[in-house]
Protein backbone atom coordinates (compact mmCIF):
# COMPACT_ATOMS: atom_id res chain seq x y z
CA UNK A 1 0.00 0.00 0.00
CA UNK A 2 1.10 3.53 -0.66
CA UNK A 3 0.84 5.63 2.10
CA UNK A 4 2.41 9.41 3.00
CA UNK A 5 3.14 10.31 6.41
CA UNK A 6 4.24 14.00 7.88
CA UNK A 7 6.96 12.96 10.39
CA UNK A 8 8.32 15.86 12.24
CA UNK A 9 7.13 18.34 9.15
CA UNK A 10 8.23 16.32 6.52
CA UNK A 11 6.23 14.42 4.48
CA UNK A 12 7.16 10.92 3.74
CA UNK A 13 5.40 8.56 0.79
CA UNK A 14 6.35 5.08 0.92
CA UNK A 15 5.07 1.63 -0.10
CA UNK A 16 4.60 -0.45 2.99
CA UNK A 17 3.21 -4.05 3.37
CA UNK A 18 -0.04 -3.63 5.23
CA UNK A 19 1.09 -5.12 8.34
CA UNK A 20 4.28 -3.29 8.70
CA UNK A 21 4.26 -1.60 12.43
CA UNK A 22 4.80 2.20 12.50
CA UNK A 23 7.92 1.72 14.73
CA UNK A 24 9.37 -0.54 12.05
CA UNK A 25 8.12 2.18 8.99
CA UNK A 26 10.14 4.82 11.45
CA UNK A 27 13.28 3.32 11.89
CA UNK A 28 13.77 0.92 9.02
CA UNK A 29 12.13 3.22 6.57
CA UNK A 30 12.80 6.48 7.32
CA UNK A 31 16.00 5.68 9.65
CA UNK A 32 14.33 7.65 12.55
CA UNK A 33 16.42 5.51 14.93
CA UNK A 34 15.49 7.61 17.96
CA UNK A 35 12.48 5.83 18.19
CA UNK A 36 13.63 2.67 20.50
CA UNK A 37 12.06 -1.25 19.71
CA UNK A 38 11.57 -3.38 22.93
CA UNK A 39 8.99 -5.84 24.16
CA UNK A 40 6.85 -5.48 21.10
CA UNK A 41 4.20 -6.26 22.88
CA UNK A 42 2.91 -2.39 24.03
CA UNK A 43 3.96 -2.99 27.81
CA UNK A 44 7.14 -1.02 27.89
CA UNK A 45 6.77 2.21 26.34
CA UNK A 46 10.21 2.82 24.94
CA UNK A 47 8.76 2.96 21.23
CA UNK A 48 6.38 5.53 21.98
CA UNK A 49 5.90 8.64 19.33
CA UNK A 50 2.81 11.34 19.26
CA UNK A 51 -0.31 10.73 16.19
CA UNK A 52 -1.77 13.71 15.69
CA UNK A 53 -0.43 14.87 19.30
CA UNK A 54 -1.43 11.88 21.21
CA UNK A 55 1.27 9.91 22.71
CA UNK A 56 1.20 5.85 21.28
CA UNK A 57 3.29 3.05 21.40
CA UNK A 58 4.52 2.31 17.56
CA UNK A 59 5.00 -0.86 17.96
CA UNK A 60 0.81 -1.52 18.61
CA UNK A 61 -0.02 0.56 15.40
CA UNK A 62 0.41 -0.05 11.43
CA UNK A 63 2.08 2.21 9.34
CA UNK A 64 -1.01 2.61 7.12
CA UNK A 65 -2.74 3.44 10.33
CA UNK A 66 -0.55 6.62 10.18
CA UNK A 67 -1.40 7.22 6.45
CA UNK A 68 -2.39 10.96 6.33
CA UNK A 69 -1.38 11.91 9.74
CA UNK A 70 1.38 13.52 11.75
CA UNK A 71 3.57 11.51 13.67
CA UNK A 72 6.09 13.42 15.88
CA UNK A 73 9.68 11.08 17.15
CA UNK A 74 12.07 12.14 19.50
CA UNK A 75 14.34 13.38 16.66
CA UNK A 76 11.07 16.44 16.10
CA UNK A 77 11.41 17.96 19.82
CA UNK A 78 14.23 19.93 18.77
CA UNK A 79 13.49 22.83 17.04
CA UNK A 80 16.15 25.43 15.13
CA UNK A 81 18.79 23.99 17.32
CA UNK A 82 16.90 24.30 20.51
CA UNK A 83 16.32 21.53 22.52
CA UNK A 84 12.95 21.42 23.89
CA UNK A 85 12.13 21.68 27.90
CA UNK A 86 11.52 18.27 28.37
CA UNK A 87 15.03 17.32 26.95
CA UNK A 88 16.64 20.32 28.98
CA UNK A 89 15.30 18.99 31.84
CA UNK A 90 16.83 15.51 31.81
CA UNK A 91 19.98 16.82 30.94
CA UNK A 92 19.94 18.83 34.07
CA UNK A 93 18.25 16.64 36.48
CA UNK A 94 20.02 13.50 35.44
CA UNK A 95 16.70 11.94 34.41
CA UNK A 96 18.74 9.08 32.17
CA UNK A 97 21.34 6.67 32.77
CA UNK A 98 21.30 4.18 29.69
CA UNK A 99 18.69 5.74 27.38
CA UNK A 100 16.83 3.43 26.48
CA UNK A 101 13.35 4.60 27.66
CA UNK A 102 14.13 8.25 27.22
CA UNK A 103 12.63 8.98 24.12
CA UNK A 104 9.27 7.44 24.94
CA UNK A 105 9.65 9.29 27.98
CA UNK A 106 10.38 12.61 26.34
CA UNK A 107 7.64 12.53 23.99
CA UNK A 108 5.11 11.59 27.17
CA UNK A 109 6.28 14.31 28.79
CA UNK A 110 6.07 16.71 26.27
CA UNK A 111 2.52 15.57 25.37
CA UNK A 112 1.49 15.89 29.55
CA UNK A 113 3.04 19.52 29.31
CA UNK A 114 0.80 20.28 26.89
CA UNK A 115 -1.98 19.31 27.93
CA UNK A 116 -1.20 20.61 31.82
CA UNK A 117 1.12 23.15 32.14
CA UNK A 118 1.70 22.63 35.64
CA UNK A 119 1.39 18.69 36.51
CA UNK A 120 1.79 17.69 39.81
CA UNK A 121 3.87 14.57 41.15
CA UNK A 122 1.30 12.14 40.63
CA UNK A 123 -0.11 13.45 37.83
CA UNK A 124 3.62 13.28 35.98
CA UNK A 125 3.87 9.38 37.70
CA UNK A 126 0.15 8.42 36.38
CA UNK A 127 1.21 10.28 32.96
CA UNK A 128 4.58 7.90 32.64
CA UNK A 129 3.05 5.21 34.14
CA UNK A 130 2.86 3.22 30.93
CA UNK A 131 6.60 3.80 30.14
CA UNK A 132 9.56 1.52 32.08
CA UNK A 133 12.82 2.57 33.36
CA UNK A 134 15.44 -0.34 34.38
CA UNK A 135 17.84 2.05 35.60
CA UNK A 136 16.88 5.51 37.32
CA UNK A 137 14.22 4.54 39.90
CA UNK A 138 11.83 7.20 38.11
CA UNK A 139 12.61 10.20 40.80
CA UNK A 140 14.80 11.99 38.45
CA UNK A 141 12.56 11.54 35.44
CA UNK A 142 9.69 12.63 37.63
CA UNK A 143 12.09 16.25 38.82
CA UNK A 144 13.08 16.22 35.06
CA UNK A 145 9.34 16.97 33.92
CA UNK A 146 8.97 19.08 36.74
CA UNK A 147 11.96 21.09 36.06
CA UNK A 148 10.82 21.28 32.38
CA UNK A 149 7.23 22.66 33.18
CA UNK A 150 8.88 24.83 35.47
CA UNK A 151 11.01 26.32 32.16
CA UNK A 152 7.88 26.35 29.78
CA UNK A 153 6.45 28.21 32.65
CA UNK A 154 8.99 30.86 32.85
CA UNK A 155 9.33 30.95 29.30
CA UNK A 156 5.42 31.76 28.55
CA UNK A 157 5.74 34.60 31.17
CA UNK A 158 8.91 36.21 29.35
CA UNK A 159 6.98 35.86 25.55
CA UNK A 160 3.84 37.90 27.66
CA UNK A 161 6.00 41.02 28.45
S1 LIG B 1 8.23 -1.86 22.08
FE1 LIG B 1 6.31 -0.88 22.05
S2 LIG B 1 5.63 -0.91 24.09
FE2 LIG B 1 7.51 -1.99 24.14
S1 LIG C 1 17.49 5.13 31.64
FE1 LIG C 1 17.84 3.02 31.28
S2 LIG C 1 15.85 2.23 31.00
FE2 LIG C 1 15.51 4.26 31.63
Amino acid sequence: MRITVSVNGQSYTRDVEPRLLLVHFLRDELDLTGTHWGCDTSNCGVCTVRLDGVPVKSCTVLAVMADGHEVTTVEGLERDGELDAVQKGFVECHGLQCGFCTPGMLLTARALLDRHPDPDESQIREAISGQLCRCTGYENIVRSIRWAATSDVAESATEAK
